[in-house]
Order: structure tokens, then C-alpha cells, then sequence
């Protein structure tokens, strides 16, 4: 693997680290506090390309590869997780329907996503009583003439409020995984009802909510793939989705060394900064290892997608590694910024929150290592 940026990598890293700083960052605690989503800013991050960063111009991408998308994640999570989670299942899902889509599909959705027509993408696999087993989902697609007619309830969808573009998970035959279709579902369909609003720990300007499908009809051409086939179009998303979350965790990760590391220098106690004692700065040496190690690891899976190469094994190492990475780290931030880490005048203590749900979404810790297990057995039989 080589460890030099090329120069588009570079300039996809350079563009949106700019962005984070001048647009992002500035107003995360101000979007964090009062739950407000950012609409305009994914009409920039569109404009921009990060929307399709793996996706062909033709289609309204970057064409960018799959390093530079985790190195523009990187650069968004560490200004706002919030906008950096839209922004992960935005690109998963226009390129999902880049991947499975016929032409027709691609045309008509893709575009819409790369080019923030659509606003956001949301991916509606959970169910209330089917998250890390998907297999279970009850919510049924039933063809009825030139439509789908779907019925049931999803659960912790990310910007499901705000998605012009949403695929969906549903039944299609009784046979558990092999019994479910993918569909693609317009923001604004007839039966397409947005449930509550979560009100939740972290991640707080993201929207979140439940879906509920009452009769409602969509084209028979937007079943993307073939039918029986969506539990592999699910599979293969969320292994391009975990480089997202990866990346989200290890920018996450960085701005609470960052604000660590300028705390501690501005900080003074027994008559000099705390950054001049030994244990907040072995504190700090460790928190950068343990980033380092993520980044590669999320670096490596990218570079095995981007050449076209098996990377299940690897995008599951560095979701887990990052996720757990990143909450230890957060943890350590306030812990060194004391009594200010735990008040909204810092930013350490919505880093931490922000960072929970990084080994609960796209696949928990514990899934992370049953695909890991399961790949790594593979290897020795
Ligand atoms: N790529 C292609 N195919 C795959 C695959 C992959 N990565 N993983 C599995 N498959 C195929 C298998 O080859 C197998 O095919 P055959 O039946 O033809 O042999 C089939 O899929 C079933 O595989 P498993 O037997 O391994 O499936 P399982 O039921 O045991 O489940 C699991 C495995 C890894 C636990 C899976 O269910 C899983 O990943 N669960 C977690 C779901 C998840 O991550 N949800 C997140 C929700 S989205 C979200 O959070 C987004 C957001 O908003 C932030």
C-alpha cells in the first residue's frame, strides 16, 4: 500500500478540510444544542463532490477513490459528527445504486444524490425487533401490476425526515435472508409515514427517526437488484459503509486529541501548564498511537476496495478498531480537560457523546467480530 497521498487525495483532503473549518465546525455546537439539521450545508458538501466521492463525474461523483472518501470524512467528523453520519450514508447509498442499478437508475438516482437534489440518502434496513439480525425484518413488498406495495415499520433510520432517496429493505418470500429485495423509495411517497424524531444521546443535529410503510406503492422498476438478492446488496453496502464509520471515528477521534493537546498547554496547575507532567502527556502519547493505528487500518480497507480487492474482513478490523478507539479517546479528552470536559463550553464532552454510537451503528462491536471470525476462518479452510 502506498502511504503517499496522491494528488487528488490530496486535494479531496485539502477541499474539505477547508470546508470543515470555515463552514462545519463554526456552527456544530449551535446545531448540537438546538437538534437543527443542516440542509444547506449538504447542498455544499454536494457541490463540492463529497456527496459521491467514489463515483463517476458522468454520474455527478468525484471519481475520487475510496481513500480520498475517507480522508474527506475524516476531515468532516472531526469538525461535526452529525453532518459526517448524513454525509457517510449518503455516499453508501449512491453507491449502492451505482453498483446494483441499471442505467435507468443510475441516471434518475444517482445524480440526485451526488448532486444534493435529493438533499440525503437514507438506508432503511433496521427494524424494532431486527438490527444486527436483518434476516428477521417483517416489513413485506408484495408485486402488484407495475408496482411494489410495501407494509411494515423501520427503525433508527439516519436522516429519514430529510431524504429525497431512500433504500429500502423489504420481504419478498418467506425464505429469511434469501427472502429479501431492495428498493429504492422517493422522499414524499404516498404511505411512506415519518415516525418520531429520536431524541438522542449524541449525535444530535443528525436526524433519526422510524419509518412506517402503509400500502405504499412504488414503480416496479425501482427494485434495485434482483429479487431475493437483497440481503447481499445489504452485506456489500455495509462493508463500504464501515469505512465511512471508521473514518467518522478516527476524525472524531483527532479533534479531542487536538482540543487536548491546546487545553493542556493552556492549562496551568502546580505552576505550569499540565501539559508539562508526565501523566497527561503519556495520556496524550497513547491516544495518538492508538489513532494512528486506526487510520491505517481504515486506510488499508479503503485501499483493498478502491483496487478492487476483498475487503469485508478489513472494513469490519477498522470499524471496531476505530469505533472502541475512538470512544477511549474522547474518554481520556475529558478526562485531561477536568471539570471543563464535562460542560458544553468545551467541545470534548459532544466528541464523547458523538462517539457512543460509533460501536452500536452499521454493525455493533460484537457483529464486527462475528464477520471477522467468519473471515478469517474462511482463510483456513
Ligand atoms: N458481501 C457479500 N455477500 C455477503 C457478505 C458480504 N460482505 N456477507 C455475507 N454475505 C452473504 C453470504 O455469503 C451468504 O450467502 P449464501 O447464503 O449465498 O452463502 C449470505 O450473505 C448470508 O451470510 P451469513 O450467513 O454470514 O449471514 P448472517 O445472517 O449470519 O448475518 C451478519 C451475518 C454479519 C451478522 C449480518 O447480518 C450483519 O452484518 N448484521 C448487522 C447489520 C448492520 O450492520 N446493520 C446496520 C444498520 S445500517 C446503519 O446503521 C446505517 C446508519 O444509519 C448509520
Amino acid at each position: 500500500m502506498n502511504l503517499e497521498l496522491t494528488e487528488t487525495q490530496t486535494l479531496i483532503r485539502d477541499t474539505a478540510r477547508k470546508f470543515a473549518k470555515e463552514k462545519v465546525a463554526p456552527q456544530a455546537r449551535k446545531l448540537d444544542r438546538e437538534e437543527i439539521f443542516p440542509t444547506a450545508t449538504f447542498k455544499e458538501l454536494a457541490e463540492l463532490g463529497l456527496m459521491g466521492v467514489n463515483l463517476p463525474t458522468r454520474y455527478g461523483g468525484a471519481e475520487a477513490g475510496v481513500v480520498a472518501y475517507a480522508l474527506a470524512m475524516m476531515e468532516i467528523a472531526a469538525a461535526d459528527a452529525s453532518t459526517s453520519v448524513a454525509m457517510s450514508v449518503t455516499n453508501m447509498c449512491a453507491e449502492l445504486i451505482y453498483m446494483f442499478g441499471t442505467d435507468a437508475q443510475r441516471e434518475k438516482f444517482v445524480t440526485k444524490l451526488t448532486s444534493g437534489e435529493a438533499v440525503v440518502g437514507s438506508f432503511a434496513l433496521s427494524e424494532p425487533h431486527a438490527g444486527s439480525d436483518p434476516g428477521a425484518m417483517n416489513t413485506s413488498a408484495v408485486r402488484k401490476g407495475d408496482t411494489w406495495v410495501l407494509n411494515g415499520s423501520k427503525q433508527w433510520i439516519t436522516s429519514g425526515a430529510h431524504a429525497g432517496v431512500m433504500v429500502v429493505w423489504a420481504r419478498t418470500s418467506p425464505a429469511g435472508n434469501k427472502g429479501l429485495s431492495c428498493f429504492i423509495v422517493e422522499g414524499g411517497t404516498k404511505g411512506l409515514i415519518i415516525g418520531k424524531h429520536e431524541d438522542k444521546m449524541g449525535l444530535r443535529s443528525s436526524n433519526t427517526v422510524g419509518l412506517t410503510f402503509e400500502d405504499c406503492e412504488i414503480p416496479a422498476e425501482n427494485l434495485l437488484g434482483k429479487e431475493g438478492e437483497g440481503f447481499k446488496l445489504a452485506m456489500v453496502a455495509l462493508d463500504g459503509g464501515r469505512i465511512g464509520i471508521a473514518s467518522q471515528a478516527c476524525g472524531v477521534a483527532r479533534a479531542a486529541l487536538e482540543a487536548s493537546v491546546q487545553y493542556t498547554k493552556d492549562r496551568k496547575a502546580f505552576n505550569q501548564p499540565i501539559s508539562e507532567f508526565q501523566a497527561p502527556r503519556f495520556m496524550m502519547a497513547d491516544m495518538k498511537v492508538q489513532l494512528a493505528a486506526a487510520e491505517l487500518l481504515t486506510f488499508r480497507a479503503a485501499a483493498l476496495k478502491e483496487a478492487g480487492k476483498p475487503f469485508t474482513r478489513e472494513a469490519s478490523m477498522a470499524k471496531l478498531y476505530a469505533s472502541e478507539m475512538s470512544n477511549r479517546v474522547c474518554d481520556k479528552a475529558v478526562q485531561l480537560h477536568g471539570g471543563y470536559g464535562y460542560i458544553d463550553e468545551f467541545p470534548v464532552e459532544r466528541y464523547f457523546r458523538d462517539a457512543r454510537v460509533q460501536t452500536i451503528y452499521e454493525g455493533t462491536s460484537e457483529v464486527q467480530r462475528m464477520v471477522i471470525a467468519r473471515e478469517t476462518f474462511k482463510l483456513f479452510t
